[in-house]
């Protein structure tokens, strides 16, 4: 019997699919190569479907003999292992991403004399149009609250912005640049206290409450779809906190991220500008392991903030810290700076490597920013929040706009500084 395979992602499954699955079954026996979350989001969009979702429906498809991991965009190492006589794929892969792939399948096969077959591609089904229609449908809880989980297995850095409100989340969601033929984008969204406080005309001082801080995360849960991970501050008192958990979590936020701070918290990029007081190691875990016991998902993460490089408080005592919150039981340490250069935190990130415990580490560079995400990647970082920067580059563009028109009595001059006011009519769909 011939050996067949055919490898694909099999996340939104459409009768193409099913099209080229039973063209390749009538070759002889077919295994199917299911692309890995991680091999997909090297080159897009985590799928909406974890991998073991997706291996089932495949097993269960008429005609198909076996289903195996395919864990790279590259089909070479499965194809060495399995030596098919025929490779069946959609003729689209002629060109963009995929062409050089398929290149690559084309020089292996033919080692053993292997044939490639391309069915024409069924071309009135879009998985992009498939996508948008997902997105309009919107998510659960709890599908969004694991994908942050999902997200940290998938890929080797998992990229945050900042979201203040529902436009700006959908800004967060939407946003993408297509690199090297690589399609980028955010993964998820940042509930920071700054920008919360900030667009709300408030300080940074644990002032606006839990109640306020929920409101906006729903106005930005109705219109997006991506994780958030959300800025607890200190976390309040320790006999407050499991309430927060259990309210985010129900939300379906993925994460809370609390700072090892009491007493009145300002904001970390103050560094020793203002008096600001860390919590005792001790105390801090306490909260930690309350907040845990507090969760009722496997998923909700609970990621510590060691706030030590910001108090000049040393590395060694960030690292302490760092062991004794994980024996806490933190989900994730964030270790903050607000030094210009990045190497106090790179060395944090070398001593961190050698734990013996391991947690995903978070880094949110807004001082230190000319270090790249490979840099982070290449240090050990798994998660980067850009924390501030949508509400920074709106502000100073709306004060310049209310400038020029009181610069000019009307506002003409203006124009040019605001988007058309066609576009803004347009720019959320379901207004006409
Ligand atoms: C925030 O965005 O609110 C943060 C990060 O907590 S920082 O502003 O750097 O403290
Ligand atoms: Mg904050």
């Amino acid at each position: 019997m011939k050996k067949v395979y055919v490898g694909m992602s099999a996340d939104l499954l459409h009768t193409g699919h099913l099209n080229i699955i039973s063209e390749a079954a009538k070759l002889g026996e077919l295994t199917v190569g299911i692309l890995t979350d991680e091999a997909i989001s090297s080159y897009k969009r985590l799928p909406h479907l974890p991998f073991e979702d997706r291996k089932k429906i495949v097993e269960s498809i008429k005609g198909v003999h076996e289903v195996i991991p395919q864990e790279t965009l590259d089909y070479v190492p499965n194809l060495e292992k399995i030596k098919p006589d025929f490779v069946v794929h959609g003729d689209d892969w002629k060109t963009g991403i995929q062409k050089s792939t398929r290149e690559r399948v084309l020089n292996t096969i033919q080692n053993w004399g292997g044939r490639l077959i391309e069915p024409k591609y069924t071309s009135n089904i879009s998985s992009t149009k498939l996508n948008q229609a997902l997105k309009e449908i919107g998510t659960t809880p709890e599908i969004r609250l694991k994908r942050l989980r999902r997200l940290l297995n998938a890929k080797s850095i998992v990229r945050v912005l900042e979201a203040h409100n529902g436009l700006t989340g959908l800004i967060v969601e939407n946003a993408e640049v297509i690199k090297n033929e690589v399609k980028k984008e955010f993964d998820c969204m940042w509930l920071s206290s700054l920008t919360d406080s900030t667009a709300k005309g408030k300080p940074d001082i644990e002032l606006v409450d839990i109640t306020s801080r929920l409101n906006t995360i729903n106005d930005i849960l109705e219109v997006t779809t991506k994780p958030i991970i959300y800025d607890g501050d200190t976390g309040g008192k320790p006999e407050h906190f499991p309430f927060f958990v259990k309210s985010l979590e129900r939300l379906g936020i993925s994460a809370v991220i609390i700072e090892d701070k009491i007493g009145l918290k300002k904001n970390s990029l103050f560094g020793t500008d203002v008096e600001q007081q860390q919590d005792t190691p001790e105390n801090f875990a306490k909260k930690i392991n309350i907040g845990k016991k507090a969760q009722i998902t496997e998923d909700f993460m609970i990621i510590a903030r060691i706030e030590s490089l910001i108090l000049k408080q040393g590395l060694d005592d960030a690292i302490e810290r760092a062991k004794i919150y994980i024996d806490a039981g933190a989900d994730g340490i964030m270790i903050h700076s607000k030094e210009t250069d990045p190497n106090e935190i790179l060395m944090f990130c070398h001593k961190f490597k050698s734990f013996e415990k391991k947690v995903p580490l978070v880094v949110v560079p807004s001082t230190y920013n000319e270090i790249t995400e490979q840099e982070l990647i290449d240090a050990g970082v798994n998660i980067v929040i850009y924390a501030n920067h949508l509400l920074r580059s709106a502000y100073p563009a709306m004060i310049n706009t209310a400038k020029i028109i009181l610069e000019n009595d009307r506002s003409l001059e203006a124009n040019n500084s605001c988007m058309p006011i066609k576009e803004i009519l347009n720019l959320i769909p379901g207004g006409k």
